[in-house]
This record gives C-alpha cells, sequence and structure tokens, in this order.
C-alpha cells in the first residue's frame, strides 16, 4: 500500500477525483465530487451549493479546514491528514429521522474502519466515534428545509493521519479525549479507501435501511456497536444537567436514561453527553 503517495494524491484533484470514481460502487453518493485543498469548511460550502450543484450524493471534501465546524456551534480542529468531508442528502423523507441520518452516519464510518484497520471503535450516542474512549470522529447533520431547495448535509470529521496533540491541546471541553487512526493503528491509512468504504457503507444504510423505514433495523445496529448501556451518563441540556443509567434507544432514537432518582427519560435533544468512567 502506498501511504503518503495516496495521500498527496488529494492535491492532485483530477487523479484523485478520477480514482475514487473508478473505485466507487456506489450508485448515486459520490457521483458528483468537489476537492479543495482548503476551505473554511466543508460543511458550509456544501450548504451553501446552489440547488442544480446539490445533487443527492454529491461529496465535498477539504484537505483541511480553516474554520471547521462542530455540533452545538463548537470547532473543530481538521488539519492536513484528517478525513473533512460533507454529503449532500435528497430525502425522500421526513426531516424528523434526522436522527437517524445521524446514526448511519457514525454506522459507517464504524464498518469502514474495522474494514480498513480491524479496529473495533464504539458509539456514544448520538453520533461520537470512539477507539478506547476516545473520539476519533465525530458527524455533524445540517438541514436546509427551505422548499425549494430542501437538502440535508451530513458532515464527517475523521482524526485520520494527525497525531492527537493538534487536537487535544486546543480543546475547551474536558469531557472527552481525542484520539487518531494514526496513534490507533501506528501507521498512516490511505484516505482513498477509507472514503471509498465510508461511501459505500452509508449508501447501503441510506438506500436499503433508512429509505425504506427500516428505523428499527437501524436502532439495533447502532445498539450493537455501543457500549454505553448501564454505564452512568450526565446529560447536559442547556442550564439543565441529567445523572442516571443509560438503559436503551427507543424507536425514535431518543436516549433512554434511569434517573438517580428512579425516574425514566427520553433525551431527543440535548446539548452534551458525557459517560462517567
Ligand atoms: C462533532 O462536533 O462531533 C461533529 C464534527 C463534524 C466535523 C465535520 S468535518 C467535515 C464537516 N465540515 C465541518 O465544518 N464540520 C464537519
Amino acid at each position: 500500500m502506498i501511504w503518503w503517495d495516496d495521500y498527496m494524491i488529494l492535491l492532485d484533484e483530477p487523479n484523485f477525483k478520477t480514482r475514487l470514481s473508478k473505485l466507487l460502487r456506489t450508485s448515486r453518493i459520490g457521483k458528483s465530487i468537489f476537492l479543495f485543498n482548503e476551505l473554511d469548511s466543508t460543511q458550509d460550502y456544501a450548504m451553501t451549493l446552489p440547488n442544480s450543484e446539490s445533487l443527492h450524493g454529491t461529496i465535498v471534501i477539504a484537505k483541511k479546514q480553516n474554520m471547521g465546524k462542530g455540533r452545538i456551534g463548537r470547532t473543530w480542529i481538521s488539519p492536513e491528514g484528517g478525513l473533512w468531508m460533507s454529503i449532500i442528502f435528497r430525502p425522500n423523507f421526513s426531516v424528523d429521522n434526522i436522527i437517524f441520518l445521524q446514526f448511519i452516519g457514525a454506522l459507517a464510518v464504524v464498518n469502514a474502519i474495522h474494514e480498513i484497520t480491524k479496529i473495533d471503535c464504539k458509539l456514544k450516542w448520538p453520533n461520537d466515534v470512539l477507539i478506547n474512549e476516545k473520539k476519533v470522529c465525530g458527524i455533524l447533520v445540517d438541514v436546509n428545509l427551505e422548499k425549494e431547495n430542501k437538502k440535508i448535509v451530513m458532515g464527517i470529521g475523521l482524526n485520520a493521519n494527525i497525531d492527537s496533540s493538534l487536537i487535544n491541546n486546543f480543546l475547551n471541553d474536558g469531557n472527552i479525549k481525542v484520539t487518531t487512526l494514526r496513534e490507533e493503528c501506528g501507521n498512516d491509512i490511505d484516505l482513498l479507501f477509507l472514503i471509498k468504504s465510508i461511501l459505500e457503507k452509508l449508501e447501503h444504510y441510506y438506500d436499503d435501511l433508512l429509505s425504506r423505514g427500516k428505523t428499527l433495523e437501524i436502532i439495533d445496529s447502532w445498539k450493537e456497536k455501543s457500549d454505553m448501556f448501564g454505564k452512568e451518563i450526565i446529560v447536559y441540556d442547556g442550564d439543565e444537567k441529567f445523572m442516571g443509567h443509560v438503559i436503551d434507544i427507543d424507536q425514535n432514537g431518543a436516549l433512554v436514561m434511569k434517573l438517580t432518582d428512579g425516574s425514566v427519560k427520553n433525551i431527543i435533544y440535548y446539548s452534551d453527553v458525557s459517560i462517567q468512567t
């Protein structure tokens, strides 16, 4: 496998696109590719692409992001070597299903990482991908509900061929530490094959499950990959804070918690979930 050369190929836009297109076994996802050496945010770029260029499955990739966006207004540190990618969906289902879109994004990443590195990642509700309790990937879903331009953009931020110190030193969220595939594998990963694998798995989950309303199957797959159950967690929801144990994910994708006072709470909207160790 060619590590550095394959990574460098990201600089060579026509070549990278040709190789990815040839490799991809998808019918719609990845058929239109925007690739940049540098962007403020692939997410913002994808959200503001005009209707005519926002075909279902269009992807936007940047080698580095200068203003990467994380959840709840956080900054996403995105140096060279990571996988910073946004995918445009033109959903044929209700936007109430957005939580399931987050689930399938995380599932596609977990399965792709396993295929390529044999590492077993764990999922943290709703969409963090962890290795040894450290975050390796986050998923962000943005929605545009304008009638003429209804679209959903899924952003995948995967710490691939970078050193975690580049990120950990700048984090102001004390709840979670970050890791990278380079550190977990001891070598760099071929981003071309990683992207191919993620997109193929995403299409499978989107076409075969989500578009057909098979949300219970998605929840079951998600649960299999999570070890949150039984663990003590704290959920921060604005100024409110709930403590308890995770007991389930309900049919709407909400996290079901047994609180310390014995009551059961279903969490849909939240600002942050922290697992106690
Ligand atoms: C999270 O906070 O866990 C979600 C992070 C999502 C980051 C990705 S990187 C590609 C896309 N572009 C962005 O600006 N953000 C998302």
